[in-house]
């Protein structure tokens, strides 16, 4: 039965130049790149600068991806953002970087589910390409996180970076069978109870400030590897494939433990998990783009190649995405 699958016509990423290391950070605050390399695999992240905002990172990602689809800004009906960090509370940093792109057409919004985000934004593009209401996607996951940071917190500061991925989605009728090109399975999930193991401690509607990020670690990394492994697990069971069928599997980059920890419950070759954490830290919403857009760079990702994109975040929120390249 023939049917609309989105399919991922193009892909793109920025980062700020002002690079951070890890002895930057030992300078601040307690700690030193060993801990922070043995724990979490980081060694640097970007931080955008004072004049940079989230749309701006948004924008330049976005446009790097419209580029290499060869599809006119013009011809786009869809913007989403996923983003924690919006230039403004409102409006939507995604109706920025509509304007930025110069779109006048469609619709924009943001979609708020922290590290999930882009796993919750391909999910709602998917279904609007799906039924038809719209044509042509672009997918941003933007965030600056060092403006959230508690720069005196070691627990939480040295983890997290800036940066800005995107794809364009093309509604395209394929055949209707788990061959097909494009976006073949979806799933989100969320659960409000853990509300208190991740959190920002202001917003507009509570304090009147932005608030600064709160993370009880120990706890969120025990979760990360469960409901991760868990969502991955019933997309293999949704679609029939098995983990070694999965070409790249391209996960939110929070922690290299919880890559590992992940690889080694389900079976997985490391050498097919995309791994960015050593370069860009864990960088939200924007992960998952950021390290698709590696993967393209560095000819892993080729045409009909099945990669999984998976997260999980404050909420908790996580979820899946499986799409054939
Ligand atoms: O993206 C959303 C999802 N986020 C995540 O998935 C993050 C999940 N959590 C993690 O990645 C890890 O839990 C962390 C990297 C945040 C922490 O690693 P950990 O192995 O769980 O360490 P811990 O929090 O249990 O802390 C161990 C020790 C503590 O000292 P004591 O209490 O044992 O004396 C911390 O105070 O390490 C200390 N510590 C540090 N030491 C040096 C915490 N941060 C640092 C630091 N430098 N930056």
């Amino acid at each position: 039965m023939a049917v609309n699958r989105s399919v991922i016509r193009g892909v793109g990423a920025y980062l700020p130049k002002r690079i951070m290391t890890n002895d930057d950070f030992s300078r601040i605050v307690e700690t030193t790149d060993e801990w922070i390399t043995e724990r979490t695999g980081i060694k640097q992240r970007h931080i955008a600068a004072d004049d940079e905002l989230t749309s701006d990172l948004g924008i330049a990602a976005a446009r790097q991806a419209l580029v290499r689809s060869g599809i006119d800004p013009v011809d786009i009906d869809l913007v989403i953002c996923a983003t924690a960090t919006p230039d403004r509370t409102f409006p939507a940093t995604a109706v920025r970087i509509q304007a930025g792109l110069g779109i006048t057409k469609g619709a924009a919004f943001d979609i708020q589910a922290v590290c999930s985000g882009f796993v919750y934004a391909m999910t709602t593009a998917d279904n609007f390409l799906k039924t038809g209401l719209f044509k042509r996607a672009i997918v941003v996951g933007a965030e600056t996180f060092s403006r959230i940071l508690d720069w005196s917190d070691r627990g939480t500061c040295v983890l997290f970076g800036d940066g800005a991925g995107a794809v364009v989605l093309e509604a395209q009728p394929q055949h209707g069978t788990r061959e097909d090109r494009g976006i073949l399975s979806t799933l989100i999930r969320s659960d409000g109870r853990y509300e208190d193991l991740l959190y920002v401690d202001g917003g507009p509607g509570s304090t009147k400030t932005t608030g600064h990020l709160r993370m009880n670690g120990r706890e969120v990394f025990r979760h990360a590897i469960q409901k991760i492994s868990g969502v991955i697990e019933e997309t293999l069971v949704m679609t029939g494939y098995t983990p070694d069928e999965i070409d790249l599997y391209v996960p939110h980059q929070a922690n290299q433990r919880i890559l590992d920890g992940i690889a080694k419950r389900l079976g997985v070759d490391p050498k097919k998990i995309m791994t960015t954490l050593a370069k860009h830290g864990n960088t939200s919403a924007a992960s998952i783009p950021l390290a698709l857009n590696q993967a393209f760079e560095e000819h892993r990702l080729a045409e009909g190649n099945l990669v999984l994109m998976e997260a999980m975040g404050g909420g908790f929120t996580w979820g899946a995405v499986l799409a054939r390249w």
